[in-house]
């Protein structure tokens, strides 16, 4: 099993959209996936279409089974969702033993292939036990001068966790709202490639589509498949970016 987390203490950089998409795209490929939701505002939940409902705050609060508090989705997609009740998660895990490493034994009993985690834009205890579950970490960034910061700051954390005795964990830096008309957005394409190198992943295009399909509680598998956000730009018979090739960065995660 391989757990990755979402992360960027900046909103609005794609996050959740990004979660939601990867893992129903894994789900398609029969790899067995649970979504967890991390963010009291809950989003998960209504990009499926559902009500949010306080999953999280029954596994960790109330101690009631994993099993029993995902909402199945689709034959291999679970969701744990969240809700405002996730702010009680917070105060329950400070005052617990072991509280950095309460989610990652939970996660880590569970009977999945992948666990994506969709994390808050906040640095607290649930985001720290969100980062020491994952074996994965995917830092959505927009393409913009200011970006640079954000993922030097979730690195710098990633950092101090590992000196802090625990495993090293894989990252990748996925360009989020990349229009390649824009000269700026190339310019800070290739600083990122520059900076980052291999860890860099193909860019998501920036696409209406993307906004519409939460407002129809669907994925962008269902709504709109071939969408630029998932092929990519067409350059002759290239693709550059999408979520598909980003998909297939993934599935090397799990299968390696
Ligand atoms: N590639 C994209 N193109 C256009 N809009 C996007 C794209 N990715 C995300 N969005 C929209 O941007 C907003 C913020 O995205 P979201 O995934 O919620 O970010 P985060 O979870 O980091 O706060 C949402 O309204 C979403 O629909
Ligand atoms: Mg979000």
């Amino acid at each position: 099993m391989k757990i990755f987390a979402f992360a960027n203490q900046k909103g609005g950089v794609g996050k959740t959209t990004t979660a939601v998409t990867l893992a129903d795209g894994l789900a398609r490929m029969k790899v067995k996936t649970l979504l967890v939701d991390l963010d009291p505002q809950g989003h998960l939940a209504l990009s499926f279409g559902l009500e949010k409902s306080p999953g999280l705050y029954r596994l960790i609060c109330l101690d009631e089974p994993l099993e029993k508090v995902a909402v199945r989705i689709s034959a291999n997609l679970d969701l744990l969702p969240g809700d405002k009740q996730t702010e009680k998660v917070k105060r329950q895990i400070a005052i617990s033993d072991f509280r950095e490493a309460i989610l990652a034994d939970i996660l880590h009993e569970a009977d999945y292939d992948a666990v994506l985690l969709d994390m808050a834009p906040s640095l607290d205890v649930l985001h720290i036990n969100g980062l020491i579950a994952a074996d994965w970490v995917v830092i959505p960034t927009r393409p913009d001068a200011l970006a640079l910061d954000g993922v030097k700051e979730i690195l710098t954390t990633m950092a101090e966790i590992n000196q802090n005795g625990h495993r090293y964990r894989g990252y990748s830096i996925l360009p989020t709202f990349f229009d390649r008309t824009t000269r700026e957005t190339f310019l800070q394409f290739q600083e990122l490639a520059k900076t980052f190198g291999e860890h860099l992943w193909p860019p998501i295009p920036q696409d209406t589509r993307v906004r519409e399909t939460v407002a129809y509680g669907k994925t962008l598998w269902d709504y709109s498949p071939n969408s630029v956000s998932m092929n990519g730009y067409k350059d002759g018979k290239q693709r550059l970016g999408g979520y598909k090739q980003v998909l297939a960065r993934m599935l090397e995660v799990i299968n390696g």
